[in-house]
């Protein structure tokens, strides 16, 4: 296979076909295995935009994931993504407050700071350092046709797309390779920023080579799709903030009812579970299931007749009763933000650190030590 710059944007474009999705998926369940067998061999490293309060999506979709990693025993390192809040908006917005917000989400579901380091872009001038030379190792056209991008893109609706929102994906390589991460925990959405990524790896160890001769600067960083990759929101859309269908994971019991209440169902009072011909009351289904560990047929079968009403009242128990533990360590958490802070400093620290000694070994290899 050649390498040659402009032959990317296909492979990128095609990350999300579905044979490669089965591809990645059938990997994920292989690399469990591994990690269930020896977890030494990865270092996890995955994060979020600080956009919002995380919500049900990210945690089914991910966040659940983290944390049975990083219990697992794999070295977890969890960004969160301040610079890309800026790919599609104007402006950081109240930023310290969803900074403290994400560290309070972050640390109530269990993402443990003696295991996991968490930190922010920002506070790490070596990661963004890195995006100089990776930008020279991709073409516009690639990232052109980068279909997250364009996604963004078009989701933004007139606004013009920005050097940063063009890019991103090559500073999302940095935010991975920076602490030579060989497993990212996402959603499918994500699978060509990945690809990028080991293009962008590949393509350093074949332009400015190596320190070692035995091995690349980079490794080659996989996927890993969680199971239950996504939970849609109240309307059967995809979960989303902007689309005002969403369930935060730090939202009361009260709220959590409400928002219930107003979610989306069809008009057949008897309840089964069939994802192509009824998504709406479907994903709510799913919604229990996640949060109850019974099977999405019986929850169905168990409902018959009761109706969207009937449905959504076990929604709203099911999630107020998966939640409410760590829904109460958040509250906690959320009041003490010094403490917030100090873990956020920390983990800026060990992620100065990483991605320091890798900048070393790029200056080295670019033969730019001085
Ligand atoms: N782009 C991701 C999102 O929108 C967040 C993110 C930033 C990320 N850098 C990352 C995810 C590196 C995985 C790895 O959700």
């Amino acid at each position: 296979m050649t390498d040659q710059p402009q032959d990317a944007g296909d492979e990128l474009a095609a990350s999300t076909s579905d044979a490669s999705l089965r591809r990645t998926e059938a990997r994920s369940a292989e690399i469990e295995a591994q990690i269930a067998k020896d977890p030494s061999g990865f270092r996890v490293m995955t994060g979020d935009r600080p956009t919002g309060n995380l919500h049900l999506g990210h945690y089914f979709g991910s966040l659940a994931n983290r944390v049975r990693i990083q219990d697992a025993g794999v070295d977890t390192f969890i960004l969160i993504a301040d610079y890309q809040v800026i790919t599609d908006r104007d402006g950081t917005g109240p930023i310290q407050e969803r900074v403290l917000g994400m560290m309070a989400d972050y640390l109530a579901i269990g993402i443990d700071p003696a295991k996991s380091t968490i930190y922010a872009h920002s506070a790490v001038p070596s990661l963004n350092q890195l995006l100089l030379p990776f930008l020279s190792l991709v073409t516009d056209a690639e990232l052109r046709r980068n279909p997250t991008v364009k996604a963004e893109l078009e989701a933004t609706g007139d606004r013009p797309m920005s050097g940063l929102l063009l890019t991103y994906p090559v500073h999302q390589a940095a935010d991975i390779l920076f602490c030579k991460a060989n497993l990212v925990p996402v959603g499918k959405d994500q699978l060509p920023h990945l690809e990028q990524t080991r293009v962008v790896a590949r393509r350093f160890d074949e332009r400015y080579g190596r320190v070692d001769p035995s091995r690349p600067i980079f490794p080659q960083a996989e996927a890993l799709l969680s199971k239950a990759s996504t939970v849609l929101g109240l309307d059967g859309t995809k979960m989303s903030k902007t689309k005002g269908n969403v369930l935060e994971i730090g939202m009361d019991a009260d709220t959590t009812a409400r928002l219930v209440k107003k979610a989306v169902t069809d008009s057949d009072r008897n309840i089964t579970y069939d994802p192509v011909n009824r998504p709406e009351v479907s994903n709510l289904i799913m919604l229990v299931s996640l949060c109850t560990g019974q099977d999405p047929v019986e929850i169905a079968a168990g409902l018959g007749d009761a109706g969207g009403g009937g449905l959504k009242k076990l929604v709203t128990e099911a999630v107020n009763e998966f939640f409410a533990p760590i829904r109460a360590r958040r509250v906690e958490l959320a009041a003490d933000p010094g403490y917030l802070m100090d873990v956020l400093r920390t983990g800026n620290a060990h992620a100065n650190e990483v991605g320091d000694a890798t900048l070393t070994e790029v200056r080295a290899a670019m033969n730019m030590t001085y």
